[in-house]
């Protein structure tokens, strides 16, 4: 439950800027992983990172994927049913090239994001309650990789 309060608490104001804060994420993975950039077809032929990450396609995927967080957000009390829409994105991902082993990475982002934004209201509480959530959600999505 104080999970639960920590989490809605720090999404309240973060999910009101989505894309800013999700292109501070992805900005992050791609840091950590260049190579995660090519999966994103549509970012071929842009010149540079940065141009690739201004380009609409991909802030339309981080508009995806923050609205996605924001689901997870909203149904705290009720995580499994997003199960199946979850399972399914994780099939998307498999079908695009994406490894599970990318979650770890993916994981570190969003909490580079949330430290970003929250400054001193990102504490360890608060870092574990997000962890929490995070692996019920990757949890979900790996089963989209089971044969
Ligand atoms: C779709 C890549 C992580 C949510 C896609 C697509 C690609 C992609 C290439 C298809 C093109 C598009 O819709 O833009 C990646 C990569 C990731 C990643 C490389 C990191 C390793 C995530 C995460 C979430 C997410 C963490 C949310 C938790 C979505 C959604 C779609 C999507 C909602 C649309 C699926 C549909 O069309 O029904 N992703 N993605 N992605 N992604 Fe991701």
């Amino acid at each position: 439950e104080k999970d639960k309060e920590l989490i809605r608490g720090s999404w309240e104001s973060l999910g009101k800027n989505k894309v800013p804060h999700g292109v501070v994420m992805f900005s992050r993975l791609f840091e950590l992983d260049p190579e995660l950039l090519t999966l994103f077809h549509y970012t071929t032929n842009c010149g540079s990172t940065q141009d690739c990450l201004s380009s609409p396609e991909f802030l339309e995927h981080v508009t995806k994927v923050m609205l996605v967080i924001d689901a997870a957000v909203s149904h705290l009390d009720d995580l499994p049913s997003l199960e199946d829409f979850l399972l399914n994105l994780g099939r998307k991902h498999q079908a695009v090239g994406v490894n599970t082993e990318s979650f770890a990475e993916v994981g570190e982002s969003l909490l580079y994001m949330l430290q970003c934004s929250l400054g001193q209201a990102y504490t360890a509480p608060l870092r574990q309650a997000w962890l929490n959530l995070y692996s019920i959600v990757v949890a979900a999505m790996s089963q989209g990789w089971a044969k």
